[in-house]
């Protein structure tokens, strides 16, 4: 990570779906962390926690329920003008599990990428535009005679190369990747992800990285968020969340990794997260605290204590 500057502050942030109905859902419920400039912050949990809420919450998708969300020093949610919501959504774009869902399937590969390009009124005439598309395809490594063809006629690890390019048209600043590679074969996977930190280098990008598990992240995250239940439970260096997991969610999530030695595999015991492990008073202040230099865990005071012990060890 070359710098320490923020890009996005988000400040207990939360997302209730159906407020006050007997279905309330508190997809996201009170959450705060920084996204520095230029690095990868990962962001895992099982299905249903509110990773891609966060996600769409932070690039205002949805209206936050409350809190904020400060990009380079401005607020994301409450009043904008139309010209300054059409800066965000310039400058914060997403890439999806399936990126067959997210491109059009009657436009051509070329109009997929070039809606941005469109919307945004980057490109002065139609030759600036095609360039600019064929300069992208060669980007994310596919070629020029691609542009006229349909999605359909790409395998899965192309099409999400085409979402990505479709993303990086507009010359975002900040990504936010939504289990980009989950869909995909394995072998596929660290193509992608190799080319995603490529592309983070070369242009500069920010990355909020979301995947349900702990196996992959580790490869481009520089830093790594746990969620449960709406809630940020533990955030951390990555190195240090695999060295160190103190949280007893994250220390799961890490047991359900397979081992790549079969020998060392058949001995991994997996341990199952029961939250009843966590009793407390009412009054007791449970919030995000720095247990270790850049190391937070949602924990009551007492719990603190005991997390710090346990890293002295
Ligand atoms: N638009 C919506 N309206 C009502 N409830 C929603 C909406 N979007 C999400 N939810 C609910 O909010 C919770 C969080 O969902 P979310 O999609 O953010 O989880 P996720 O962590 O991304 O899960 P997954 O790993 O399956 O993608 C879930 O209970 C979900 O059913
Ligand atoms: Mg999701």
């Amino acid at each position: 990570m070359a710098t320490k500057e923020k890009l996005i502050e988000v400040k207990h942030l939360k997302q209730y779906f159906n407020i006050g109905r007997a279905n309330e859902v508190r997809a996201v419920d009170d959450i705060t962390f920084d996204i520095y400039k230029g690095e990868t912050l990962g962001l895992v949990g099982e299905s249903g926690c509110g990773k891609s809420t966060t996600g769409r919450t932070i690039i205002r998708l949805y209206n936050a329920t409350s809190g904020e969300v400060i990009y380079k020093g401005k607020n994301v949610h409450g009043k904008k003008s139309a010209k300054e919501l059409k800066h965000f959504h310039q400058k914060m774009q997403m890439i999806f599990q399936d990126p067959y869902a997210s491109l059009n399937p009657r436009l051509k590969v070329a109009d997929c990428i070039a809606e941005g390009i469109d919307i945004h009124g980057l490109a002065k005439n139609n030759e600036e535009r095609m360039n600019r598309v064929y300069e992208l395809l060669e980007t994310v490594g596919l070629s020029k005679e691609h542009a006229n063809r349909y999605p359909h006629e790409f395998s899965g690890g192309q099409r999400q190369r085409i979402g990505i390019a479709r993303a990086l048209a507009v010359n975002p600043d900040f990504i936010i990747a939504d289990e980009p590679i989950s869909a995909l074969d394995v072998s596929i996977q660290a193509q992608v992800v190799n080319l995603l930190k490529k592309l983070q280098k070369e242009h500069d990008l920010t990355y909020l990285f979301i995947a349900h598990d702990l196996s992959m992240v580790k490869y481009i995250s520089d830093r790594i968020g746990v969620m449960y239940f709406g809630k940020l439970v533990e955030l951390a260096d990555a190195e240090e969340l695999y060295a160190n997991p103190l949280h007893s969610y994250t220390q799961s999530l890490l047991s359900a990794i397979p081992l790549p030695d079969p020998d060392y595999e058949r001995t991994r015991v997996r341990k199952t997260y029961d939250p009843s492990i966590h009793h407390y008073e009412p009054g007791e202040e449970v919030k995000m605290r720095e247990v270790a230099p850049h190391h937070f865990v949602y924990c009551s005071e007492k719990e603190f204590t005991q997390y710090q012990q346990a890293l002295n060890k």
